[in-house]
């Protein structure tokens, strides 16, 4: 097998032989760990080959023992496997081999974390465990047995039930069959957090969080949030969960957020644990979203699973839409739909124009790992929400229940899935499709044209992608008040299309896209005197904010594109009519809506506005609009700031959420004025992380008598704490100040760890996004040299890292022959991984 040969779609077959039952033995010890593995395998009912020979994953083992029914078989070792020939119909294969997890530095298989033992196995990490049929369309029944030093490691985990245990060993019994991807194994010791959940049928389920003993006083919330997650499911989709317990266990070390093993989540300790002292009012949200997802799959990815993972769409894009509606139903949906579309434009759509731009179902990969990416798993989501608005809520639950009954326990496609929806509807998606078999963003005008004589109003809408898409278009059409006089969704299909609007009494203003209905680069030929309008009086919170994001990004890039003072006239009617003079009693979500409002569009989303990236250009022009937001708003800022800084103890609701983000974003703004005496008062009492955050970062925005103070109480209050410790570094790698040599500095720094991907995200990960600041030679080689070490040690960050680079034929000439070099340099070393492979090969092609 050539390591850089990728592997197809189209080229996907059943597998010959498939899986009863897998029976695993693990012998941890410090220096070894002994995997016996006991697995019978059967001839596959449906598969049309006659080989007679089984080829079976395998990775780095050190084979000891292999037995084909007791007997010797005829077996050989090849590359990255073992291949078994003249195989009966039926057999018992029984091996032993030898794994180093203390020496596992990928963070892939089967590795440890601060001296516990723990498992990675999606998408091809079992086969760093012993040699198995590692592909998700074989399923079976896993009982496993697990030993180890019974004075050493108290806690011994598999997936599904606890069926035995004596003294230092336990025996777990999965009866769900399952891929090997789903498989976990925990083994060291933590401390315990136990509850219980009754589900609907009243089944009692017992819920246990595993996290390190000096912990164990922040899980409060992500057990709480769990609870929430099972009732949500229950109540939103119908769905209950199937064993009688669920685990959850928190490591510092993860490449990822988290991982939704049967019965056996494995996460980052990023997304357990929160407290009011060390999290912010955002993380509290995502963790709780990240809880939801992985409980999530238990359904959509668990009980029916992916065919191949061409289609990890099939579970990530459907199960991020559900988190989604999680977030949306406990919180302010207004809000979270603002968030992720913004995320969604912001990496997403970069990710398009970049040289890893790929389809929602990839047709190749080198290394699979490369494609859990913003595109299989945002849009992803997009595509289903689309899905959702045209059949509306019932009509997907409708859809969703045929698919659990037609799939329920097998492994499908994405083409299963939308099929359900279709035939539970009646709703015919065959055009639909294009959105799985069509990279990039599709871009779509759209123009209108009213008639006073005869009181039409005509639309006219034109695509200008290969393919016509099939997409729902919410829209309204506004009096002047901002009254619907018209609403609802056209379905747009056809290259270009026309829908006539009667009895249009006066000319409305449109209201295109509400919610951000698809997926696409919308072009409208809406006046600037119109934005304005809906900035202020759309009832749809999406366009208010997106219709300001339009008026920001013209006054940025083209300033002299529209009218800064009218501009800044309905800024502060938003500012003043909603909050100020009280004429409009609170809608709860306004203050988080104001907030994002005055949010200028990132960096990273202007760059993407350009045809040419010039980052000091962007960052320049950015910093004017700032100064003249400042000098226009100073004064009412303050007033805001004093009005909304009053004690209130921490609450998680809508409403102290909006205050204290409206009141933090007119504190960063103030200390740009030079306000820092504001900020640092704020930073000694605040009552929680979150404005503790928002206070420093007002700090750091430039240099000043307060920053250096702040930063060090920061670090000595901290400096125990491993989460906020990330926020330390990544404040600092984020800062205007920052450069090559201070993040050396960082980097040499006692906290600072290369084997921690929490770490390098938060100073090397932060600093790459830093652009004025990291875009230059010498930040480009520091970043080249970590990936460089990366490369060997844990070739899936290094990926993420070199990822970097894939914007680099859009950056000036300089850059872009100096980002290129980086490129052409990483290729060159030895041994280079396939993950880091594949992105420099997609770069450079
Ligand atoms: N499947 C995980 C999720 O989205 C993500 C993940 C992928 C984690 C690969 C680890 C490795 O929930
Ligand atoms: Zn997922």
């Amino acid at each position: 097998m050539n390591k850089l040969q990728p592997i197809y779609r189209k080229d996907y077959t059943l597998s010959e032989y498939l899986i009863h039952t897998t029976e695993l033995e693990f012998d941890l010890t410090e220096t070894q760990t002994i995997v016996t593995s006991k697995i019978s395998f059967y001839k596959n009912p449906k598969s049309n080959k006659k080989t007679n020979i089984l080829f079976l994953d395998g990775i780095d083992l050190e084979l000891i023992s292999i037995l084909v029914d007791k007997a010797k078989p005829d077996y050989k070792l090849v590359e990255q496997g073992l291949e078994i020939n003249n195989l009966a119909d039926e057999f018992i294969l029984e091996i032993k081999n030898c794994i180093h997890p203390e020496k596992n530095t990928s963070l892939y298989g089967l590795y440890q974390s601060n001296g516990n033992f723990c498992t990675q196995c999606e998408a091809h990490g079992f086969r760093q465990i012993t040699y198995y049929l590692d592909r998700p369309d074989v399923l079976s029944v896993f009982t496993t047995h697990i030993k180890a030093d019974k004075q050493k490691y108290l806690v011994l985990l598999s997936n599904g039930n606890l069926i035995k245990q004596i003294n230092g060993s336990t025996t777990w019994h999965d009866p769900t069959p399952k891929p090997c991807y789903l498989f976990a194994l925990v083994v060291g010791n933590f401390a315990l957090k136990e509850d219980t959940y009754i589900t609907l049928s009243g089944n009692e389920v017992t819920l246990k969080i595993y996290v390190q003993a000096h912990n164990i006083n922040k899980t409060q919330f992500a057990m709480a949030a769990l609870k929430r997650s099972f009732a949500w499911e229950e109540k939103r989709f119908g769905l209950e969960y199937d064993l009688d317990i669920y685990m959850i266990v928190a490591v510092d070390d993860f490449n990822m957020g988290a991982m939704e093993n049967k019965g056996l989540n494995i996460f980052n300790t990023t997304y357990v644990l929160a407290s009011i002292d060390t999290v912010t009012d955002k993380d509290f949200i995502d963790i709780e979203a990240v809880i939801g997802h992985e409980y999530f799959h238990n359904w959509t990815g668990n009980r029916v699973t992916c065919r191949d993972w061409f289609q990890l769409s099939l579970k990530e894009g459907l199960t991020v839409f559900r988190d989604q509606e999680f977030t949306s139903d406990l919180h302010t949906r207004s809000i979270k739909r603002i968030e992720d579309v913004n995320t969604l434009r912001t990496l997403q759509f970069a990710e398009d124009m970049s040289s890893m731009q790929h389809l929602v179902r990839p047709e190749h990969y080198i290394e699979m790992n490369n494609f859990y990416t913003l595109t299989v798993y945002e849009k992803g989501a997009e595509i289903i929400r689309m899905v959702h608005t045209f059949l509306g809520e019932v009509g997907f639950q409708k859809g969703m229940q045929l698919y659990f009954q037609r799939f329920d326990g097998d492994a499908v496609t994405i083409d299963d899935f939308i099929q359900s929806m279709s035939d539970a509807n009646n709703f015919d998606f065959d055009q639909f499709m294009y959105w799985y078999s069509q990279s990039g963003t599709p871009e779509v005008s759209i123009v209108s044209d009213y008639n006073h004589n005869d009181k039409t109003f005509k639309v006219f809408i034109r695509q200008h992608s290969q393919c016509d898409y099939f997409f729902p278009l919410r829209f309204a059409l506004l009096d002047d008040t901002g009254t619907k006089l018209e609403s609802g969704i056209l379905t747009v299909k056809d290259k270009e299309q026309i829908f006539i609007f009667n009895n249009m009494d006066v000319e409305p203003t449109p209201s295109w896209l509400r919610g951000f209905s698809a997926p696409i680069k919308l072009k409208s030929d809406l006046t600037f005197k119109q934005k304005i309008f809906l900035v202020r009086h759309d009832s749809d919170a999406f366009n208010q904010w997106d219709n300001a994001q339009q008026l920001w990004l013209s006054l940025i890039l083209i300033p002299s594109s529209i009218n800064q003072d009218l501009f800044f006239d309905a800024i502060e009617k938003v500012l003043k009519n909603t909050f100020l003079d009280g004429s409009c009693v609170s809608l709860v979500q306004d203050k988080s809506l104001i907030c994002e409002i005055l949010t200028l569009p990132s960096e990273q989303f202007l760059h993407q506005q350009q045809e040419i990236i010039d980052v000091f250009e962007v960052h320049d022009k950015r910093e004017k609009v700032i100064n003249k937001i400042i000098e226009r708003f100073k004064l009412l800022f303050s007033k805001i700031y004093s009005k909304l800084n009053i004690y209130q103890p921490y609450e998680l609701t809508p409403e102290a959420v909006g205050n204290r983000a409206l009141k933090n974003i007119c504190l960063y703004y103030l200390a740009i004025s030079g306000e820092f005496e504001l900020a640092f008062e704020q930073f000694k009492s605040a009552n929680c992380m979150n404005d503790k955050m928002a206070s420093l970062k007002a700090l750091i925005v430039s240099d000043n008598s307060y920053k250096n103070i702040a930063l060090d109480g920061f670090y000595h209050e901290f400096k125990n704490d491993t989460q906020v410790m990330d926020k330390y570094f990544s404040i600092q790698s984020s800062a205007s100040t920052a450069n090559v040599e201070s993040i050396k500095v960082l980097m040499q720094h006692k906290l600072f760890s290369f084997n921690t991907p929490n770490r390098l995200r938060s100073v090397i990960g932060s600093f790459s996004q830093n652009y004025v600041n990291f875009h230059n030679q010498q930040g480009y080689e520091l970043l080249t040299n970590i990936i460089i070490k990366l490369n060997q040690s844990n070739p899936q960050i290094g990926a993420k890292l070199t990822s970097v680079y894939n914007h680099w034929q859009r950056f000036t000439p300089k850059l872009k022959a100096l980002q290129k070099q980086q490129l052409e340099k990483i290729l060159a070393i030895e041994n280079l991984s396939n993950n880091i492979f594949e992105i420099i090969q997609a770069a450079l092609k």
